[in-house]
C-alpha cells in the first residue's frame, strides 16, 4: 500500500471512459465544441485490465465511471460488462443524464445502484444557454426511469452567478420531493477559469451564500459524511439531505483519496496538478511486468496531491471529470 506523509492513499478510482461529451457547458468547454473525443482512447479491454491492475497496485476499493460523458462512449457496454467481478465495494457513474433512459439496461446489468446526474437548471432556456446541447426533458425522464429501477440518485449543480442562482431553490425542492440528493459544486478554477480570475469571481457562488439562500426557507443542520468525503452534508428535517462540494470554502485535499485515469491512459493524482503519468501501455502487459512499473508511477501520482487546497489547474473536467 502506498501512503503519503499526510496519511493519504488511493482508495477511489475515477475512470474517464471518453473525453467526448454531448454538452458543451460554458464553464467546462469554452470553445463550445461538442462530441470531440481524444485520439488514442484505450479499448474497453485495456481499461478494464487497467482497473484490475490498479485495484491490486494501489488498493483501489471504489470505482466511479466518468467522462466527458461516459454514456456516449461506444466502449460503455464492453467496459461495464468486465468490471462487475473485480471485488470492488462500490461502482458508480457520473452522467449528464441525456442518454440515461436508453443506456439504463447496461447500467443495471453491471450492478450500478447509484449515479450522479449533472443538472444545473430546471429552466429550459437557461439549460440551453449553459449546457449548449441536449434536452432538459430527456434528463428528467432518465432520472425518473433510473429511480423507478431502484437506482439512488445524486444531482450535481454548479451554481453560477447571473446564470442559474435563481434555480437553487427550485432544484432543491425538485430533488427533495423525489428523494434525489442535491450536491452543489462550488465553481472550480479549472481550464480557462484557472487563468481568468475575473471570469471566475464573476460567476463564483460560495458555500456561505448558498446556505443563507437555503436558510431563508429551510432549517438545516450539518449531517455525517465519510472522512474522505468531498461534500459537506446537511439535513433538512423530514425532507432529506443536500450537500455542498466546497472546493474554495472548505478545502478537502487533506483527506483526498482519489486517483484518476484518463480515457487515453494517463494517471492523475490530483486535479489541481499539471503532472500526469502515462500508464496506458502497461495495461497490455502481463501482471508481473505491469504491477511494479505501475507502483513506481503511483508513488509519483500520490506526490502530486496538494497539501491543503485546490489551487486551480489547466485540466478540465471534460478530460478527466467527476
Ligand atoms: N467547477 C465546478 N464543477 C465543474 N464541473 C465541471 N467543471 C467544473 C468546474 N470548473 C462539474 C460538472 C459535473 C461534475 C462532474 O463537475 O458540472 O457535474
Amino acid at each position: 500500500m502506498i501512503v503519503d506523509r499526510q496519511g493519504r492513499r488511493f482508495r477511489n478510482l475515477r475512470i474517464s471512459l471518453t473525453s467526448a461529451c454531448n454538452y458543451a457547458c460554458t464553464y467546462c468547454v469554452p470553445d463550445g465544441k461538442r462530441l470531440v473525443a481524444a485520439q488514442n482512447e484505450l479499448s474497453a479491454d485495456a481499461m478494464a485490465r487497467g482497473v484490475e491492475y490498479l485495484i491490486e497496485a494501489a488498493g483501489i476499493e471504489r470505482l466511479r465511471i466518468t467522462g466527458g460523458e461516459p454514456l456516449v462512449s461506444p466502449r460503455l457496454e464492453g467496459f461495464m460488462s468486465r468490471i462487475g467481478r473485480m471485488g470492488l465495494s462500490d461502482i458508480s457513474l457520473t452522467t449528464n443524464g441525456q442518454l440515461l433512459a436508453r443506456k439504463l439496461p447496461i447500467l443495471l446489468d453491471a450492478g450500478i445502484r447509484r449515479i450522479n446526474v449533472s443538472l444545473d437548471t430546471l429552466d429550459p432556456g437557461a439549460f440551453r444557454a449553459i449546457a449548449r446541447g441536449g434536452d432538459l426533458n430527456a434528463v428528467l425522464d432518465g432520472m425518473e426511469q433510473a429511480r423507478a429501477a431502484g437506482i439512488r440518485i445524486k444531482v450535481n449543480m454548479v451554481p453560477l452567478r447571473g446564470q442559474n442562482l435563481d434555480q437553487v431553490m427550485p432544484l432543491l425542492e425538485y430533488c427533495l420531493a423525489r428523494g434525489y440528493e442535491l450536491r452543489f459544486i462550488e465553481l472550480m478554477r479549472m481550464g480557462h477559469l484557472a487563468g481568468d480570475q475575473n471570469a471566475f469571481l464573476q460567476q463564483f457562488v460560495s458555500l456561505g451564500q448558498l446556505l443563507s439562500l437555503i436558510g431563508e426557507r429551510y432549517a438545516y443542520s450539518q449531517a455525517d459524511a465519510p472522512v474522505d468525503a468531498t461534500a459537506v452534508r446537511y439535513r433538512i428535517p423530514d425532507q432529506g439531505h443536500f450537500g455542498v462540494i466546497a472546493n474554495e470554502s472548505v478545502p478537502f485535499c487533506r483527506t483526498c483519496s482519489r486517483l484518476r485515469l484518463s480515457s487515453t491512459g494517463w494517471l492523475h493524482g490530483c486535479l489541481s496538478s499539471s503532472h500526469r503519468h502515462y500508464v496506458g501501455d502497461l495495461f497490455d502487459k502481463p501482471r508481473h511486468e505491469a504491477l511494479p512499473a505501475l507502483q513506481r508511477l503511483l508513488i509519483k501520482a500520490l506526490g502530486d496531491k496538494q497539501a491543503v487546497a485546490f489551487s486551480g489547474g489547466a485540466t478540465v473536467m471534460k478530460i478527466i471529470g467527476g
